[in-house]
């Protein structure tokens, strides 16, 4: 009788099995960890790498160095990946897909596999150090909805006031290192320096009720429920969050900064917001300033001679000859002078920034004016306000 497993073993089918498992692993071994880590060296020599970022020339650890052992210490990377891949949309959302240079000094990784919050490889530029300091004592201070736990012991309390410990800062300057490659580059996307209004998309409603709920949730940390400004996270800002109840914003200028969001301040921008939300929050903002906007454009006559002199020669440099907020002074600043045709203040509102300037910005305190100067002032910068805006 012949056995018909006398055959070749190979055809048995736990031979055949095996050779295919050992085969799979050893082309999987070549492909992805042989290959790459030949020809890695090569990319990374090719880089724009600059060196151990973590590490001064003395070989003592730097301040990004430290926020990185922080980052790593909080496990910030449960909930945060830092990898950005070139599919999906990825690049759309946080800027160009990373590189392997980029990563060539970080033992252990901190790419993370969980995106709970968003990516933070292309954190550069993106934030302000304010924004980030509100954000990590406690983050619905910035963000009303995160789910993101609050790190208090970051910070300690001093005469009152919060202040962020090294350990705070340090993070900061690591999150803000990253990606610092592509800070330019990612800052003209979240902050575009023009932009176009488009105009109220056609068929919808002017909806106030759903500018309020999207105001409640997104908006009241920084501009508190009132709109006044002093919003919980408004004790580390710098510059404070605009007070929207004392000054009167269009709705299309308002709709122009939720999408361009403010640079060099901790005014994020919205742009990642539908259009139709974004014009209901501006119509949210405008109404804020309904009154200061009745209040301006009854104002009686005023002599706006004294002024003009002042404007011209204090502030024209900075604001605009004709207040637009594009003197030759203000051009280069973040953020930007204010553009008063496109705004109105109260005349309070006025002197109180006169009195105090706006510290966290290139804007000085005036405080030498009499009341009959700041009236006066009042008056004429109401003037440069284009009604039709
Ligand atoms: C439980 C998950 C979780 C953990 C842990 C966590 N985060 Fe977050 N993080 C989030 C979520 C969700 C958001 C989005 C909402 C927000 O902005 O708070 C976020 C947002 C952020 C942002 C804003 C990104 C942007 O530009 O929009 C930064 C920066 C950030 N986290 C840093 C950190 C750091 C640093 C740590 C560790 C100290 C940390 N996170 C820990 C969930 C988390
Ligand atoms: C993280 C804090 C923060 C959040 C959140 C925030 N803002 Fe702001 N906002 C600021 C700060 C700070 C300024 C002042 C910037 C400056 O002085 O240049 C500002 C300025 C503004 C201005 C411009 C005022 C002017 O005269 O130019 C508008 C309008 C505004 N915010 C509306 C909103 C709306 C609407 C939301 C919610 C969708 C919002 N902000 C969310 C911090 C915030
Ligand atoms: C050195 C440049 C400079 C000069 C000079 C200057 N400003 Fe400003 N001003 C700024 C900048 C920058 C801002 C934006 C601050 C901010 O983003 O909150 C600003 C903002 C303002 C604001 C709005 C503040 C707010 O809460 O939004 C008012 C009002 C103002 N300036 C009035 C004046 C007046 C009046 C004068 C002249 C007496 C003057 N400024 C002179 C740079 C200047």
């Amino acid at each position: 009788m012949s056995n018909v497993n006398s055959g070749s073993k190979f055809e048995r089918p736990i031979f055949f099995l095996l050779i295919a498992g050992v085969g799979c692993f050893v082309l999987s071994l070549l492909a992805m960890g042989l290959a790459p880590w030949t020809s890695l060296n090569t990319v990374i020599a090719a880089s724009q790498n600059e060196g151990n970022p973590y590490i001064d020339g003395d070989g003592k650890i730097t301040s990004v160095g430290r926020g990185r052992k922080i980052y790593i210490r909080e496990a910030c990377f449960h909930c945060h990946s830092q990898f950005v891949r070139p599919v999906a949309g990825e690049p759309y959302r946080y800027g160009p897909p990373s590189k392997a240079w980029e990563s060539m000094y970080d033992v252990p990784q901190t790419y993370g596999t969980r995106r709970i919050g968003p990516d933070l490889s292309r954190e550069s530029g993106r934030r302000s150090d304010d924004w980030h300091l509100a954000h990590l004592y406690n983050p619905r201070f910035t963000t009303p909805e995160s789910v993101m736990p609050s790190y208090p012991w970051l910070f300690e309390k001093s005469g009152g006031e919060t202040k962020p410990k090294e350990e705070a800062t340090d993070l900061v300057a690591y999150l803000q290192y990253l990606g610092h490659g592509y800070k330019e580059q990612i800052q003209n996307i979240v902050y575009p320096k023009t932009f176009k209004v488009s105009g109220f998309p056609s068929g919808g409603e002017i909806d106030r009720e759903r500018g309020k709920e999207l105001f409640v949730q997104n908006c009241i940390g920084c501009h508190a429920d009132t709109g006044k400004g002093n919003g919980r996270a408004a004790p580390f800002l710098k510059p404070k969050p605009a007070n929207l109840v004392d000054r009167f914003i269009s709705p299309s200028e308002a709709y122009a900064i939720l999408n361009r969001g403010i640079l060099g301040s901790a005014m994020p921008s919205f742009r990642e917001m539908p259009e139709k939300d974004l014009w209901a929050l501006a119509e949210y903002v405008a109404f804020l300033g309904n009154e200061t906007q009745t209040q301006m454009k009854a104002l009686g006559n005023i002599d706006q001679k004294k002024g003009e002199t002042i404007f011209k020669t204090s502030c024209a440099v900075c604001h605009g000859n004709m207040g637009a907020g594009d003197g030759p002074a203000g051009m280069a600043l973040n953020p930007r002078p204010k553009d008063f045709t496109r705004r109105l203040f109260k005349t309070s509102y006025l002197k109180e920034i006169l009195q105090q300037g706006v510290p966290g910005s290139a804007m000085p305190p005036f405080p030498g004016f009499s009341n009959e100067d700041l009236e006066s002032l009042s008056a004429y910068i109401t003037g440069l306000n284009n009604k039709d805006l």
